[in-house]
């Protein structure tokens, strides 16, 4: 099984130019985080989409934007939630939190001395490390911390 099957391996392959298919078993009974993690999946996906395309069409400064205040927003939420319901995971989900803000960061630091391509790769190694290294895995084990 692929890298990528791993994941889908639930659920109906994701149609052409979607990298991840949002789908109920990613819930974790809250709408609101549940909106976050679906407009993070969307971006993924866009900048997945854009990547495949034989013209970029992306503005990748205002995708980066639009990450940077949605993420900001969605990890304080999780934050506080879990800070409320004593989640014993929380110091070291938090960290792996500001992990990802500081390399959101350096991406943005660095938008206007990289090539477009190069950052376009940039990004999508983010936000695929963001929703499969994080969304999927931290926040689904966390997901009796975040529920409504
Ligand atoms: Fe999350
Ligand atoms: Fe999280």
């Amino acid at each position: 099984m692929s890298f990528l099957g791993l994941f889908h391996s639930h659920t109906a392959p994701p149609p052409i130019g979607e990298l991840i298919h949002w789908d109920p078993s990613l819930s974790v009974d809250n709408p609101v985080i549940d909106g976050e993690h679906r407009a993070i999946v969307e971006s993924l996906n866009r900048v997945y989409a854009d990547w495949m395309a034989a013209n970029h069409r992306l503005d990748l400064e205002e995708e980066l934007d639009r990450l940077s205040s949605l993420v900001g927003t969605h990890f304080a939420n999780e934050e506080d939630l879990m800070t409320r319901r004593h989640c014993p995971t929380l110091a070291a989900h938090a960290r792996d939190h500001r992990d990802m803000l500081r390399e959101m960061q350096v991406i943005a630091q660095n938008i206007h001395a990289m090539p477009q391509a190069k950052l376009e790769a940039q990004l999508l190694r983010f936000i695929r490390r963001l929703v499969m290294g994080h969304v999927l895995s931290w926040d689904m084990d966390a997901r009796d911390y975040l529920r409504a």
